[in-house]
């Protein structure tokens, strides 16, 4: 295959409807990022986008649920997220957001494009409207009983309970979860792509050109999309979030959210290059091949054959990167399609789904805030377990197993060896090279290998088999140290330590180029204790990347051990947050039977004031109360004292029913009863007014 001009690498834009967790960083963002950092140390003309995905019902669904604007949710989690990918070290040339004005601008083109093609098809279809909300309902707004298990509340798009794929129409009694009333149905026109009509088209560039060279997961979803058939698929939707139909009878209309996002590759290479050629302080040390760009360079990224385009993307991806948005870029006539799509499968955790909404998760911003100094350690830990073939699972056993056993005990710990060993006995120079040993000669002839072997696992996406490489590197100049054992010859042979010091060093400086793109903050450190600049692939291999008598910087320690305690703590962070998630999501106790208003009537309830408490002897539960209900000073037994201490609630104003039969409890009359919410957990809270009210206040 002859070398392509240049690449552009793109990473799934994440929604910025929530915080993004470990699962995704290993689905798609974690191998993106070796890859171009790879490519880079090659030397090759590659330009890395992503950004943030900020329409679809994800975002309103996020604002109703935090009660707040959809805007103001976008950029929240959009800053949290950016700002998570910056600490982990993801080398992004842009990461942008598809509420930018000329994403917006790049999707109607797009969109006009193929409308005035006549390559969009006009449906009308009835679909479910809230009257009172006056507004058409996404499947998520739409709730109802699941037609196969009976669940009273399942959504338009699924069944919680029983898993089931559902479309709002299948619902038994439907209603609206903005008013709760049961919606209607009304004609609307949307714009569909006839997916069908490019199925041969598509099964000759899939099936048949990409048959050997596509990860078998990918190629096989792929495939059994293409035997399924494929179908028209709306291209708009009723929304009031999103990008505006640019159509004239279009109101109210945007473009569906999976037409849009992908498009908004496009644009982050568009605004890339406007802000290399307008804003170049930004880029104060622009790759090579961005120098006297124009803005009009996006161009060759996305329509010159010699560029290859790759998408990294997880699994619930594959079919928008390998179908319909391949479809779109096609149809328009104007654009590349992707060479490949190295989608990889999920990553479970500790034995069961990642789910942040289940709480069963590591949070991407939850991590950084407990191991600040370690993003390279849950690199690390990902990249030798990605979900490249099947599922994989993370566990922090493993982690810490990763961390202690291999980037601890085997690269940290050559490299200090290394290190300390010349400050010892070299005053920090790199000492001479004498005569070669068998052995020597036998670890710099492998060495040679390991750079171009590690290479082709990265050219062909086996991360996994490409970061045992790099381990097995640093495995190489452990072992050589330990077989030599140089401290042992420096009473007799000081020139032979000189040789075996200077082996070592040149594969550390060796490990500071190959590290590089795995573990791109250690590698830099690693060169600040080696002072050598930063070095390109090509470089790596040869055993005279440092000279005789160069000065070495401070060794420091590259890796430091993760004691059980701290594991154990995030084992346990782990099963409470999945608690506390269980008990919020857990459904509101279900309604009583009817009473008639004269039964509520009989209730005499009022504000009282607790104006003295005290502990029961005896009793863990009960305090005893005295309250002011307005009417009397009575005595009242409250099982409140696992919630409350009695300074806590003296002087409160709490609602009780005065009216209730007196009942002796523990021997004193209690005349009344304290009213009391509970929450899921069994937590109790006072119920007071909003403000202070007289006592003997009627409540109604
Ligand atoms: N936001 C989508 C997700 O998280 C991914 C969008 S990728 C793009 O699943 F191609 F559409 F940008
Ligand atoms: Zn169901």
């Amino acid at each position: 295959m002859t070398e392509p001009k240049r690449y552009l690498v793109t990473a799934a834009l994440p929604y910025a409807n929530g915080p993004k967790h470990i699962g995704h960083l290993a689905g798609a963002y974690i191998p993106s990022d070796v890859y171009v950092r790879y490519l880079r140390s090659q030397g090759r003309d590659v330009v890395f986008v992503c950004g943030s995905d900020e329409h679809g019902t994800a975002i309103p669904n996020q604002a109703l649920k935090e009660n707040t604007t959809p805007k103001a949710i976008i950029d929240k989690y959009d800053a949290q997220i950016r700002d998570c990918f910056f600490k982990l070290g993801m080398s992004f040339d842009i990461y942008h957001r598809t509420s930018e004005p000329i994403h917006h601008q790049t999707s109607q083109e797009i969109f006009k494009t193929l409308y005035n093609k006549g390559l969009l098809t006009e449906e009308i279809s009835e679909q479910y409207f809230d009257v009172t909300a006056n507004t058409f309902l996404a499947d998520r707004y739409i709730m109802g009983t699941c037609p196969k298990c009976g669940n009273p509340n399942a959504y338009g798009d699924q069944c919680e309970k029983c898993g089931s794929t559902l479309s709002p129409r299948e619902l038994i009694n439907p209603r609206s979860t903005l008013s709760g009333n049961p919606p209607v149905l009304k004609s609307t026109k949307h714009w569909y792509l006839p997916l069908q009509n490019y199925e041969t088209w598509l099964s000759d560039w899939i099936l048949k050109s990409h048959k050997d060279d596509w990860k078998v997961n990918v190629y096989g979803q792929c495939k059994s999309w293409i035997d399924a058939g494929l179908q028209p698929r709306a291209m708009t939707r009723d929304l009031d979030w999103g990008i505006k139909v640019p159509l004239p009878d279009a109101e109210g209309k945007v473009l569906y959210v999976w037409f849009d996002a992908p498009i908004g590759y496009i644009s982050a290479t568009r605004a890339l290059f406007q802000e290399i050629t307008t804003n170049k302080t930004k880029f104060a040390t622009p790759q090579k091949y961005f120098a006297g760009a124009t803005a009009d360079d996006w161009k060759k990224y996305w329509q010159d054959k010699d560029t290859k385009l790759l998408h990294f993307v997880g699994k619930d991806n594959i079919v928008f990167h390998c179908i319909i948005f391949p479809i779109m870029l096609h149809a328009t006539g104007e654009y590349i399609l992707p060479d490949n799509v190295p989608a990889n499968e999920f990553m479970n955790l500790e034995g069961d789904k990642m789910s942040t909404s289940r709480g069963w998760s590591i949070e991407m911003h939850e991590y950084l805030a407990d191991f600040p100094d370690k993003p390279d350690v849950l690199r690390y830990a990902l990249l030798t377990n990605l979900p490249e073939t099947k599922d994989s699972e993370f566990t922090w056993k493993d982690f810490q197993a990763k961390n202690n056993n291999e980037l601890v005990a085997i690269f940290g710990n050559f490299v200090n060896r290394a290190l300390v060993l010349t400050q010892k006995y070299f005053d920090n120079k790199v000492p001479a090279l004498g005569v070669l040993s068998e052995t020597d000669s036998k670890v710099l002839a492998e060495l040679k290998e390991f750079p171009s072997r590690i290479g082709q696992s990265l050219e062909s996406y086996r991360f996994r088999e490409a970061t045992a490489g790099l381990m097995d590197l640093a495995r190489l100049g452990n072992k050589y140290l330990a077989e030599t054992e140089p401290w042992k010859l420096a009473k007799t042979d000081m020139a032979r330590v000189g040789t075996i010091l200077n082996v070592a060093l040149q594969i550390a400086a060796n490990l500071s180029i190959v590290a590089e793109p795995f573990l791109p903050f250690s590698a830099t450190k690693l060169r600040e204790m080696l002072q050598q600049s930063a070095g390109k692939w090509a470089q790596a291999g040869n055993s005279e990347l440092l000279a005789v008598g160069h000065s070495l910087g401070a060794p420091t320690l590259l890796f430091e051990k993760i004691e059980d305690e701290v594991i154990n703590a995030q084992i346990k962070k782990l099963n409470d947050n999945k608690k506390a998630m269980e008990l919020a999501n857990q459904p509101a106790e279900p309604a009583k039977p009817e009473i008639s208003f004269d039964d509520f009537q009989k209730m005499d309830i009022r504000v009282g004031t607790i104006l003295q408490a005290e502990r029961v002897e005896k009793s863990k539960k009960l305090l005893k109360l005295q309250v002011d209900t307005g009417i009397d000073t009575r005595t009242v037994m409250s099982g409140i004292a696992e919630h409350f201490s009695p300074e806590e609630v003296t002087g409160k104003q709490v609602t009780i029913l005065v009216n209730l039969a007196p009942r002796k409890i523990m021997g004193v009359e209690s005349q009344g009863m304290i009213l009391m919410a509970a929450d899921k957990d069994g937590k109790l809270r006072l119920l007071q007014p909003n403000e202070g009210v007289s006592p003997g206040a009627t409540v109604s």
